[in-house]
């Protein structure tokens, strides 16, 4: 049985991917984020419904953490075929106001925490000759707003990575693909999912269903890239 690591899984969009893949597709997935608790309730979950998960708390922004993550799913289920970078941090406000510290806080989660997870799979990957790595970036990876400088720099380098590192590790057997969702109602932006201006906006399920799609394509497969928007997004 196929075992995908998830970051960001406690909340928003990487929740929903633990639950297609753990739940529907019925995948062996690892929970991976901070907040332990979010991570063993949505484990239960899981659980509850004849699903195998392993929840592993950790920083992706620690390298030690990040091969922790990687040693204990192969402890606990001998095999990783697909890792998806999910989790992401996001804050808006003109370029002045933000202190260096936030800076290396949001190119920590978004570009190094990348980076950390996605090495620490591909010895692994490389020996067995075969892998796929799918990082959720976002359509702001390719255009840029007022207010966005740090966060769009972070995704476009972000998806940099992700792009030369596709053209590295083919060689290898190893697929690289990046999905950018449009807007997407979570609370990234601190107010709740539900709230009145967000109806319209992505459901978090459909960029999980992108990923399963991505997931259950043939091994000769690469989808490089797959932007989604909401209907009503002006982009
Ligand atoms: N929402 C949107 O409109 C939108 C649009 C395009 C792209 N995206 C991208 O989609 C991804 C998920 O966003 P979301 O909307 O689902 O956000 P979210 O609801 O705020 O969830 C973010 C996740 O990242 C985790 N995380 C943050 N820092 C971490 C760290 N240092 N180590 C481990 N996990 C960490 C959080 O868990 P803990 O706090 O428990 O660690 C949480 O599970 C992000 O990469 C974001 O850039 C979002």
């Amino acid at each position: 049985m196929q075992t995908i690591i998830i970051t960001g899984a406690s909340k928003g969009i990487g929740r929903e991917i633990g639950w297609i893949l753990g739940v529907e597709a019925k995948l062996q997935v690892v929970l991976v984020a901070r907040q332990e608790a979010d991570l063993e309730f949505l484990a239960k979950q899981i659980q509850e419904r004849g699903g195998k998960v392993l929840a592993v708390r950790a920083d992706i922004t620690q390298e030690a953490d990040c091969q922790r993550v990687v040693e204990q799913t192969l402890a606990r289920f001998g095999n990783i075929d697909v890792i998806v970078n999910n989790a992401g941090i996001g804050s808006f406000k003109p370029l002045e106001t933000f202190s260096a510290s936030e800076f290396d806080q949001m190119f920590g989660v978004n570009v190094k925490g990348t980076f950390l997870m996605s090495r620490a799979v591909l010895p692994y990957f490389k020996e067995r000759k075969s892998g796929l790595i799918i990082s959720i970036a976002s359509d702001v990876s390719k255009r840029t707003f007022a207010n966005g400088s740090l966060y769009c720099a972070s995704k476009f380098a972000q998806d940099a990575l992700c792009s030369a590192l596709r053209k590295e590790v083919r060689p290898f057997g190893i697929r690289v693909s990046v999905i950018y969702p449009g807007i997407t109602a979570t609370n990234f932006d601190q107010t709740s999912p539900q709230a009145e201006h967000k109806k319209d906006w992505l459901n978090p399920y459909e960029i999980a269903k992108a990923v399963r799609y991505v997931i259950e394509s043939a091994p000769n497969v690469v989808i490089d890239e797959m932007t989604i928007h909401p209907l009503s997004q002006d982009y």
